[in-house]
Parts: C-alpha cells; structure tokens; sequence
C-alpha cells in the first residue's frame, strides 16, 4: 500500500486527476472505474481543466462506475448516472455509450442485474484504474461494514450514518434512497489499481482503521490491504488519526527518485 498525505483537499484532487491522465497518456482505450461524492466532485474539475488544457483526451475511454442508486430513475437529478453528467461526462469528450453504471430498474432481478455489470466489466478487459472514495464509516462504494470482503456488485441497504451523511445533498421532504447496487469488494479488489482519495477530519477515523486496523468487515476500505496496488492520497486531515506518518512520509521521499528513474508503479505494464 502507498500512502501519500498531501497539505490539502486540493492537492489530493490534483493527484488523483494527475494519476488518471498519466494512465490515459500510458493506455487512451483505458478502463476507468468512477465514485461520486464530494470529494470526487474537486478531482473532476482538475480532470477537466486538464482536458480542457488538451492534456488528456477520454475518446476511448471506458468507465464503470462503482454504485447508483435503487428507487430513483437516472434522469432523476439525485442519480448517480446525473451526477456523472454534471460533473464530469457532460465536460468532457468520453463517448456516453462507455459510460457504465449499475442500474437495476424495477421488476428486474437485482441478482441478475448485478452479473450482468460483472460480465460488462469482464468484457471491457477489467478496470484498469478504480477511483474510491471513503465513507465516514469506512464503505467503499456502498459496501457498508459487514458487507462480505467477497462480495460482488449486488444491492445494499444503507446504513443510517450513510443515510445521515447523504442527507445533506437532498431537500427537505425528498424521496431519499436507503438501497443502492453496488460494485462488491471483490469486484473493486479485481481492479488493476485503485487510488482511494480522502479529505477532512471526518474520514480520519475510517481512514485510519483502513491502512492501520485489520482487515474487517467492519471498515470495508480495510480490504485494499489486500490489493497489490493501491494508493491512499489524504489530505493532512484525513491522516491526522494515523500512527505511522512520519513512515509514510520517510517512503514517499526515498521513493522519489526511484520514480523519477523508473517511472511509478502506472507506469508498469499489466
Ligand atoms: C459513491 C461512493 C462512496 C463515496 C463516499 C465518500 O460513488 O463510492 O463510497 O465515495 O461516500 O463520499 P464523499 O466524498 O461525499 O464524502
């Protein structure tokens, strides 16, 4: 696991936007898989400043994203599928019909709707990069603690802190969501790389019981201790729970240079 703490909020969405294109420049027919949420929000706008700047084209990518809501239609404004719309797909040159998400519309078997995106994924060669976000209560996409570490895309019920979290984006008296269909674990482990990008006191616990507690069900991020390539990118705030700062640190300096020689592990092949 790398772990790289930067001063703050900006610079972690800078980074994440900065890994997303080196992967694209390495591979233009990338497969991408995306989160929602605020703190996606900042790393999208460098995503489009960047392409903006004509230093990153999505022509041929293929994105899937981790989780969308059940019990609201996508062209409702609180989908996930209108979200992406908004904050990114609509900026940038991606062409719609790669753009994924997990839909289980009514009177369609979530069992079957969830292998069905498996499959999609499969077929599209994988994901080459996951982008994730953290939930106070350390979900990952919507895989709430106890969800299974095997766990494949499938619908979940929020928990309350979730739901409590989340309210803050819905206006009074609004139909707010409690299910949702949801990448697995598994699904997310299988990822090439995933990059986790956390900011803000709030997320220091689960940030914490992520890269320093055991692997549990009870802080589903946890399970990325388990994945060869990933990357936690915090913010000062988001690490202040921490124990082993000063180590990450020490890492990230001796690492430098080896990159500057040999390229970071986005630039391996695979
Ligand atoms: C949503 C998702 C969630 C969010 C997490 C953090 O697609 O995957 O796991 O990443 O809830 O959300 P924010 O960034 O709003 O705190």
């Amino acid at each position: 696991m790398e772990v790289i703490i930067l001063e703050n909020a900006d610079a972690v969405a800078q980074l994440g936007a900065r890994r997303i294109c080196e992967l694209i420049k390495k591979k233009p027919n990338a497969v991408l898989g995306l989160a929602t949420g605020s703190t996606q929000i900042a790393m999208y706008q460098h995503l489009i400043r960047l392409y903006r700047e004509r230093q990153v084209s999505f022509r041929s990518v293929t994105s899937f994203n981790l989780d969308e809501y059940i019990g609201i239609n996508p062209e409702n404004p609180q989908s996930y599928r209108s979200f992406m719309k908004r904050e990114l797909f609509d900026a940038i040159d991606i062409d719609r019909e790669n753009t994924h998400l997990p839909a289980c519309e009514n009177n369609v078997n979530p069992r079957k709707a969830g292998s069905a995106y498996e499959r999609q994924i499969a077929a599209a060669g994988g994901i080459d990069l996951q982008v994730l976000g953290i939930g106070s209560n350390g979900h990952i996409g919507f895989n709430e603690p106890t969800s299974s570490l095997v766990s494949r895309t499938r619908v979940k019920t929020l928990t309350e802190t979730t739901v409590t979290d989340n309210s803050r984006l819905f206006k009074e008296g609004e139909f707010q969501p409690h299910l949702a269909m949801t990448m697995g674990i598994a699904t997310i482990l299988d990822a090439r790389r995933a990059i986790l990008l956390a900011t803000g006191e709030q997320k220091a616990q689960a940030v914490k019981d992520a890269i320093e507690g055991p692997i549990a069900a009870m802080c589903p991020a946890s399970a990325l201790q388990l994945h060869e390539r990933a990357t936690f990118i915090l913010d000062r705030a988001a690490a202040s729970k921490l124990q082993n700062t000063a180590y990450y640190q020490w890492v990230h300096s001796e690492n430098t240079p080896l990159v500057e020689k040999y390229g970071n592990f986005y630039e391996i092949d695979g």
